[in-house]
């Protein structure tokens, strides 16, 4: 049995959902995988900071936080520590890093991967602000270190379209992708088709958890700007900006345009894609109208689809859950077995 120590920045949506995760099926993963994972430490900018060498047990963490609102009190705490202190100080053999996207700057994110693995700890991260804005050089210090950098859940969660698109997919050659790369936006548009208000609509996709801290970034378009520039990287080795994506939200839509669709046999969805021409790869993300025969219109809700066309495949589509604690825990979990199995 391998043991795989973990040090967690940021313990919000997803890092409880890894704790339980842990809580519930680590017996499973220890006997299939061979891998005992433990979390040996967790800086949280607003929980506070703690490590323990030989870690707890996931459910004791979630009981602690669940009871008292906060990692303070736990053995371990460390007063004063913050995110850089848990990486330099603690024994974790995986950073995985889960603080909050901020797609503008990549930070406090990026620099907290940059010195986890410049101390040659792996990372795992589901923060889309680093891989959209930094991979290049974030790989390059992960490979200089000899360690591992895991980004599975930066598009779609758990449903594993990065390593389909980068592994599996690359024989058949990928010359264009289309996705629903966007929750929220997806639930909103699913919402208004049975006559919700738009704002209405929001304030619930706010409450169900899908939706960034600032909303903003959902409705117009620059989240899934990020994980259409984060595709374009790792599937077709396109090195593109947040600025190189031709890009616009859903808040112009009115309720006039869904019905005007819905009387054509169509639908709105906002639209990701990536087509590769002349060389060159063209990234948009826009509200589109689809007939209703095209897969991607029949993905209602929150959920997440991505449609690749291939040269020897024809079209592939793979639709799954693109949020969520569990879901986002779960690409941790599966960045972790690529890298200890
Ligand atoms: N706000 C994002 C969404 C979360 O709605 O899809 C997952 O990246």
């Amino acid at each position: 049995m391998k043991k795989v120590r973990l040090g967690l920045i940021g313990f919000g949506n997803v890092g409880q959902g890894l704790a339980q995760i842990l809580r519930e099926h680590g017996a499973e993963y220890a006997q299939a995988f061979g891998l005992e994972f433990r979390i040996v430490g967790i800086a949280d900018a607003r929980l506070g900071c703690v490590v323990q060498p030989q870690g707890w047990a996931a459910g004791q963490l979630l009981d602690h936080v669940a009871h008292t609102g906060t990692l303070k009190g736990l053995p371990g705490e460390q007063p004063g520590w913050d995110a850089l202190a848990l990486i330099r100080e603690c024994n974790a053999d995986v950073i995985v890093e889960l603080s909050y996207t901020d797609l503008q700057t990549g930070e406090p994110a990026t620099t907290h991967i940059a010195e986890a693995l410049s101390r040659a700890k792996h990372v795992v991260t589901t923060n889309k602000g680093p891989v959209a804005l930094h991979y290049d050089r974030l790989a390059a210090l992960a490979q200089t270190n000899g360690v591992r950098l895991g980004v599975e859940g930066t598009v779609m969660s758990g449903t594993p379209v990065l390593r389909l698109g980068r592994e599996l997919l690359a024989p058949a050659g990928i010359f264009g992708v289309e996705g629903i790369l966007n929750g929220t936006t997806n639930f909103i548009l699913t919402r208004m088709e049975t006559g919700a208000p738009y704002l209405e609509a929001l304030a619930e996709a706010q409450s169900l958890g899908y939706a960034e801290a600032d909303p903003t970034g959902d409705v117009e378009g620059f989240d899934a700007a990020g994980k259409v520039v984060i595709l374009a990287r790792l599937v077709l080795g396109a090195a593109l900006n947040m600025a190189d994506v031709d890009r616009q939200g859903i808040t112009r839509l009115t309720p006039a345009d869904i019905e005007a669709a819905r009387a054509a046999g169509e639908r709105w969805k906002l639209i990701g894609a990536l087509v590769v021409s002349a060389g060159q790869v063209k990234a948009s993300v826009r509200p589109t109208r689809l007939p209703l025969a095209n897969p991607l219109a029949g993905v209602g809700g929150a959920t997440n689809a991505i449609l690749f066309h291939t040269h020897l495949l024809g079209d592939v589509t793979l639709i799954g859950p693109g949020a969520g604690r569990l879901e986002t825990g779960t690409a941790v979990i599966e960045d972790l077995i690529a890298i200890f199995h």
